[in-house]
């Protein structure tokens, strides 16, 4: 059984996501999606329990893509699933960079493990949840952006960010 790994911070969730881990259920057996810390980005907007469930709710509809979260490094989580491989979107040369270079200490960690990127559809190179979120602050209108289930809870926590 093949099985891909799509991490992530999801802060919140995207429909340019939402499109790579469609795409990639239809390429692998079986999907993990795992909600993970980034380093790089220290004060996300929502809890892990709030991203798990927006994501749990964002992909219900698909039977092989699963939820879950690690607090720990990828390489080291991906572990648990044998001849399991990691997939991210790219939108841009400057996500590659990025994830050439976190490609290279996952494999200096877990030297057999593989990492496959898929291209952003054209529709969503713009889209990132750091734009989600400042649209949510600004109040603007985020049909089109992230999956309709979770409008509501983005927008309610940007309200009450606003009111801090
Ligand atoms: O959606 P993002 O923010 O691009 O996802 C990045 C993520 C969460 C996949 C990456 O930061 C990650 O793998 N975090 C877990 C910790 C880890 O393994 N870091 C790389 C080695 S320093």
């Amino acid at each position: 059984m093949s099985i891909a790994i799509c991490p992530g911070s999801f802060d919140p969730i995207t429909l340019g996501h939402l499109n790579i881990i469609r795409r990639t259920s239809r390429i692998f057996d079986r999907v993990v999606v795992c909600v993970m810390h980034n380093a790089a980005k220290p004060s996300p907007m929502f809890t892990i329990e709030e991203k798990l469930d927006m994501v749990r709710r964002a992909v219900s509809r698909y039977p092989n893509v699963e939820v879950d979260s690690s607090s720990g490094l990828l390489a080291e989580y991906a572990k648990q699933y044998e001849g399991a491989v990691i997939v991210k979107g790219l939108r841009a040369a400057s996500d590659f960079e990025y994830e050439f270079q976190m490609n290279l200490i996952n494999k200096k960690i877990s030297p057999e493990l593989e990492t496959m990127f898929l291209t952003a559809s054209e529709k969503y190179t713009f889209l990132s949840s750091s734009v989600v979120r400042e649209m949510a602050m600004y109040g603007a209108d985020l049909t089109g952006l992230v999956p309709n289930e979770i409008i509501d809870d983005i927008q309610r926590k940007a309200q009450r960010w606003r009111n801090v």
